[in-house]
């Protein structure tokens, strides 16, 4: 896979958070982790882009073991990462917190701007404005826009659409489905299961730091055990 993490293993310096956990995403398409509070997702992620010690297991990235690497050096390869919270600047204006994104580039990244702001246009209407006075969704997409400004071929997200009404959410997943188009690796966590495992191309149930269910999303949506248990039903 392009970027995968196998048999991750470990926590915070207690006992072990994630078990034994492995998980992966490709290019061009989006990969989802579902599962109750404190399975593991975040943790998950953060393994992924190297802010957790961990006691087994390994990343690969395009083939490259990966795992000794500090998440500046992650990033520099082009994966990129937005947290679950305190994902934006508030004290800085819309464009400043894109521009923020582009710290690692030394090229023109105008383009890349115009790009987010194309996919989202509302992100152009309020560039000077700062972040603390947008809306939820509307900070989601910074994140999301900053996050992009790197044009990071793995793009993972922490619970994205964590507080934003259903109908915000669905355009966040429409948005998302666009980035995909553009060859990049989505990696997410989210609460919303049913709705993201609809868009997603491989799903995976963590529950206590371990993998239950690895499936298509769609394949997961049928399993009527993954339905009583994780989905409402
Ligand atoms: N910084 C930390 N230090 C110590 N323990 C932590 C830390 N962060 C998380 N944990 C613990 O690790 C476990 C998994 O937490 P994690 O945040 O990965 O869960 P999650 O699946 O993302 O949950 P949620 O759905 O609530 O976001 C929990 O028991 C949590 O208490
Ligand atoms: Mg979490």
């Amino acid at each position: 896979m392009f970027m995968e993490g196998l048999n991750l293993t470990g926590g915070y310096g207690g006992a072990d958070i994630l078990k034994g956990c492995s998980l992966g995403v490709e290019k061009g398409e989006i990969a989802v982790i579902v599962g109750p509070n404190g399975a593991g997702k975040s943790t998950a992620m953060k393994a992924m882009l190297g802010m957790l010690d961990i006691r087994e297991g390994s990343v690969m990235l395009d083939g490259e073991d990966i795992t000794k690497l500090s998440p500046q050096d992650r990033i520099a390869k082009g994966v990129a990462f937005v947290p679950q919270t305190a994902n934006v600047f508030t004290g800085m204006s819309v464009e400043e917190n894109l521009e923020m994104g582009a710290f690692l580039r030394t090229d023109d990244f105008s383009g890349t701007m115009n790009e987010i702001y194309d996919l989202f246009p509302i992100l152009r209407e309020k560039r000077n404005q700062m972040a603390r006075e947008l809306s939820g969704g509307q900070r989601q997409q910074v994140a999301v826009g900053r996050a992009l400004m790197t044009q990071p071929s793995v793009l993972m997200l922490d619970e994205p659409t964590a507080g934003v009404s259903p109908i915000v959410m669905d355009e966040l997943f429409d948005r998302i489905l666009e980035i995909r188009e553009k060859d990049v690796a989505v990696l997410m966590v989210e609460q919303n299961a049913r709705q993201a495992l609809n868009i997603a191309d491989r799903g995976y149930v963590l529950v206590t730091g371990e993998n239950r269910f690895t499936d298509t999303g769609e394949a997961l949506l049928a399993n009527p055990e993954v339905r009583a248990s994780f989905l409402g039903g």
